[in-house]
């Protein structure tokens, strides 16, 4: 007997989707096939479903305190909103000052995600290089932590990794199979250009766009590859949003380079144009926004293979931390300062169903690739794989019922975090998941969450070598 019987519905792998059942013991994928009802104790009708392995969000910022805001869900608020848009695993980040240990660091961050209802891991974070700094990657690779963030940017906020820094790190990576995180942009070109709008006194939503622009990631983006190129590591390339730096990356995996590629479902589906509005704060996030062009330049970058990794960067500040230090005018308008904005945007529960819609129901990508870069190719980069992102006998059952004939109309009202906008007011979607399954267990259903606060599970990863020698996660 097993505990939980899903039947009929389409179940999809990166290379197949096939009508079939999937058997749960435990928390665990039993098997696939064809069984009796008289077999489970549960069972699940998934007929005219699709059904994927968990989502892994990879890169959110929860809990984080940045430009003087932390964001409006806690841990566990977190992953009920994620649950709700088929996340079954997330990844934070280890918060990071100058002279903290990165790997106490890391140990405090997984220790504060306890309360979370989903399984979870965490990425160190790099501000510096001192001896002391780089002696814990080798820690923190033999925790289960073989990630490791740095920022070329944020100079300002303390959190920037200068050139030797990141040298030192992926050198250091390398020896103990581990994988750099780098979010791209040039401090440099962002600053001039913030110095800029300081000598005309104009810091308006738009100018905040204009100071980072293609080639501030751009130049930013070739830089972190040279020196992979140069120590001989791989690289993981967080939200990219734009085709000259995809460029960069074909180049490199010309040459079989490990150069992997996220970009974020906002710099798919949402563009510059909402900076000119008066709520154009809500909509400032780091790389900024683009336009159309750079989105299509996105959707052929995930076609052709250059992107194998999605990511929401979620931060879920609330109006109130956005617009903190900003004040208004006598017409009760924002004085608008981009530099007084914390950057950054939910997202969490919304990147499945965009994917789903924007790219399967639009047919500008198959709902194999959506299980590629929302999960098996997160798990396999990761190294929680095949404990994760794949439905197979003794995986984790960790799974989305995704039903593609469901249309929503996203909206703050229909989201489940704690916040009172929503970027995608009013866009609509046709593909959503509706039944979340973590470990065995049903976690969200019929639009209710069951899942329990501190079910979620510290997971210890470990990345295969084969996958940071060169290119490519088959
Ligand atoms: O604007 C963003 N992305 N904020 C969060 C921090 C980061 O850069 O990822
Ligand atoms: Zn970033
Ligand atoms: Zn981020």
């Amino acid at each position: 007997m097993y505990d939980l019987i899903i039947k009929n519905g389409y179940v999809v792998s990166p290379s197949s989707t096939v009508q079939c059942d999937v058997a749960v013991q435990g928390r665990m994928i039993a098997g696939l096939g064809h069984y009796e009802e008289t077999e489970g104790r549960r069972v699940i009708d998934a007929s005219g479903k699709y059904v994927l392995p968990g989502v892994i969000e990879a890169h959110m910022h929860c809990m984080a305190p940045f430009q003087g805001a932390l964001g409006a869900n806690s841990f566990y608020e977190q992953s009920i909103s994620a649950a709700f848009g088929g996340v079954t695993m997330y990844m934070d980040f280890a918060n990071m000052g100058k002279g903290d240990s990165p790997y106490k660091q890391a140990l405090a961050r997984a220790d504060e995600m306890k309360e979370s209802a989903i399984d979870y891991s965490v990425h160190g974070k790099f501000v510096e290089s001192t001896p002391e700094a780089i002696a814990d990657i080798e820690k923190m690779a033999e925790s289960g932590i073989p990630t490791f963030k740095m920022f070329m940017t944020y100079k300002k906020e303390g959190v920037m990794s200068d050139d030797e820094t990141m040298l030192k790190v992926f050198e250091k990576a390398k020896q103990v199979n581990g994988l750099p995180m780098v979010h791209c942009e040039s401090n440099g070109i962002a600053e001039i250009n913030i110095e800029k709008c300081e000598a005309k006194q104009d810091f308006s939503w738009v100018n905040f766009a204009k100071c980072k622009p293609v080639l501030c990631e751009a130049e930013a983006f070739a830089r972190a590859v040279y020196f992979a190129e140069y120590v001989g590591n791989a690289l993981l390339v967080v939200h990219t949003t734009n085709g000259e730096a995809l460029n960069t990356a074909r180049r490199a995996h010309g040459k079989g380079l490990p150069i992997y590629v996220e970009t974020g479902p906002h710099y798919l589906t949402l563009f510059d144009d909402l900076y000119q509005g008066e709520n154009g704060h809500l909509a400032i996030c780091s790389p900024p926004l683009r336009t159309p062009k750079e989105a299509q330049e996105l959707w052929e970058g995930l076609q052709d293979g250059t992107i194998l990794l999605t990511g929401s960067d979620d931060c879920t500040f609330d109006v109130d931390e956005k617009s903190m230090f900003l004040e208004k005018n006598p017409d009760g308008t924002w004085k608008q300062d981009f530099r007084k904005v914390v950057n950054g945007m939910s997202g969490i529960e919304i990147r499945l169903p965009l994917l789903l819609s924007e790219g399967v129901s639009k047919g500008r990508i198959s709902i194999n690739k959506v299980c590629e870069l929302t999960s098996t190719n997160i798990a396999k980069i990761y190294g929680c794989y095949p404990q994760k992102g794949i439905i197979a006998p003794g995986s984790d059952a960790d799974l989305v019922l995704v039903d593609m004939e469901k249309e929503v109309t996203l909206s703050k009202d229909v989201l489940h975090n704690n916040i009172s906008y929503c970027l995608h007011e009013g866009f609509k979607v046709k593909g959503y998941p509706v039944m979340t399954i973590s470990k065995g267990k049903v976690i969200v259903e019929n639009g209710e969450f069951k899942g329990k606060q501190g079910d979620g599970e510290f997971i210890k990863r470990k990345i295969h070598p084969v996958y940071l020698e060169r290119y490519g996660l088959n």
